[in-house]
């Protein structure tokens, strides 16, 4: 490829690596908004771990960065930089042809029909956890979606039964927590070693691996394993190119990945529904209509909306891996080039009204969702989409049904980051009170 040598490089700030981290992982909106409006909608920064990155806010620059060249831009070995409990059978962090074979195979169950099967199953874990709920008081929603979202995961995308359920959850909990920098720190070398504390974690992520791995042999030698669609069971009847089945340790890594990228997201942008529909009574009304009315074509434009209004993921990363030309700026070898989708959603010259909180703009204007973006674009769109987004209509419907939700005059919660996602600064603190009977129109 020729490149244009008179494209200038991007430009930002100037501030040591340390301090742009810093701002970057503290302040993430109001750092990228306060860059943005200095350096444009191409922006250099050093920020850790990734490195060198260039973060896009253009919707047309990061719609073609999404269709070009994987093997220019892989999304792997961007993501292998932001760490996490991966190894290196995942397929978060791979790319090239093990990277299309897994998703290949695991693709069966995530498709649209595959999940519209399992709306029963995953309203009845629901309604499971909900008789334990607190009423007539404030409580913050967000812990209470994850444990749903950990159910359906692991009762859905994995198989496992009702027996295996606590053990193969407590088990994946510990192997899934991200460490704290400095823990990561401390547990590596010769301090992981020494540390009691170190020593104590090591031990119990190696008691987690041992029984997740022999759930997994378990699985494999029962007789019903032939006749599961789920995740796991495609996993574990896979076999590889020279006709071998996939090893314990690949089963468990796809699992661990599958456990992370959809959980935490999912709870997230459950509790940010929510934090949403309390604060914009008109919206409650009608959402909580549809609930009773089973119009799903409307609960699916609120899901549609919190994902835009909220992006749980904020930037996404793919890493350049010769020298380039890309948005009109020369990009060097090794960068990591992030597209800002929480920029792109709130953007006036993309979505009208972009800080209101209206589900009907998904229903009205259907070009709506060409620039809408929350699961990311091209052949690393998340896996689970479809699945999500059943999931989070199943859920808001069936919430909306057993309680009623108060609406707040409360101030809008802080985006507070978590790792890789955005979540709401207090919890999503809500206040329920116990239907006695479904809203009807009127
Ligand atoms: C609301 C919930 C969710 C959100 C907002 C979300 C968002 C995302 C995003 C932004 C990406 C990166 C896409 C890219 O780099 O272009 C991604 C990747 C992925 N997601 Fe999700 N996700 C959600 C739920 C799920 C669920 C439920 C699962 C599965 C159980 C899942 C599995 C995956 C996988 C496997 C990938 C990696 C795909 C690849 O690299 O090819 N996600 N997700």
């Amino acid at each position: 490829m020729t490149l244009d040598t008179a494209l200038p490089r991007p430009v930002g700030s100037r501030l040591p690596t340390i301090v742009q981290t810093a701002l970057y992982w503290m302040f993430p909106r109001r750092t990228l908004r306060r860059w943005q409006a200095r350096y444009g909608d191409v922006i250099a920064a050093s920020v850790l771990p990734m490195g060198d990155i260039v973060f896009l806010c253009d919707v047309g620059d990061i719609k073609e960065l999404m269709r070009a060249d994987p093997a220019l831009f892989p999304a792997g070995v961007a993501n292998a930089k932001l760490g996490g409990p991966f190894s290196e059978h995942s397929m978060l962090i791979s790319d090239g042809p093990r990277h299309t074979s897994s998703r290949a195979l695991l693709m069966p169950a995530f498709h649209g029909r595959a999940v519209r099967e399992r709306v029963e199953e995953i309203t009845g874990i629901v309604e499971a956890h909900l008789r334990t709920w607190p009423v007539d008081r404030p409580f913050p929603l967000h812990g209470r979606c994850e444990q749903i979202a950990l159910d359906v995961i692991l009762r859905i995308v994995m198989g496992v039964d009702e027996r295996g359920l606590d053990d193969v959850r407590a088990a994946m909990l510990r192997l899934t927590q991200v460490e704290s920098l400095l823990e990561l720190f401390l547990s590596a070398g010769l301090l992981g070693r020494l540390l009691p504390f170190a020593r104590r974690r090591q031990r119990v992520l190696a008691e987690s691996h041992d029984r997740l791995l022999a759930y997994i042999q378990a699985s494999r030698n029962s007789p019903g394993l032939a006749a599961r669609a789920d995740a796991a069971a495609l996993l574990m009847r896979a076999t590889d190119e020279d006709g071998e089945p996939l090893s314990d340790r690949a089963v468990e890594d796809q699992l661990i990945t599958l456990l992370i990228a959809g959980y935490e997201t999912t709870a997230t942008a459950l509790a940010w529904t929510f934090e949403r529909l309390v604060r914009t009574p008109e919206v409650l009304a009608r959402a909580t209509r549809a609930a009773a009315e089973d119009d799903d074509e409307y609960l699916d434009a609120v899901v549609k909306e919190s994902l835009r209004a909220r992006t749980v993921i904020p930037d996404l990363s793919r890493m350049a891996t010769a020298d380039t030309d890309f948005a009109g700026h020369r990009i060097r070898a090794g960068v990591v080039l992030a597209p800002c989708l929480d920029i792109v959603h709130e953007s006036p010259e993309v979505f009208d009204e972009p800080m209101r909180f209206r589900p009907e703009r998904f229903l009205s204007d259907r070009g709506a969702t060409a620039n809408w973006l929350p699961f990311g674009g091209g052949i690393r769109r998340c896996l689970g989409a479809a699945f999500a987004q059943t999931e989070m209509r199943t859920i808001i419907k069936q919430l909306l049904r057993c309680y009623e939700f108060i609406p707040t005059s409360a101030p809008d919660e802080r985006m507070s980051r978590r790792h890789i996602t955005t979540a709401p600064g207090r919890g999503a603190v809500v206040t329920v009170r116990a239907r006695t009977a479904l809203p009807t129109r009127g």
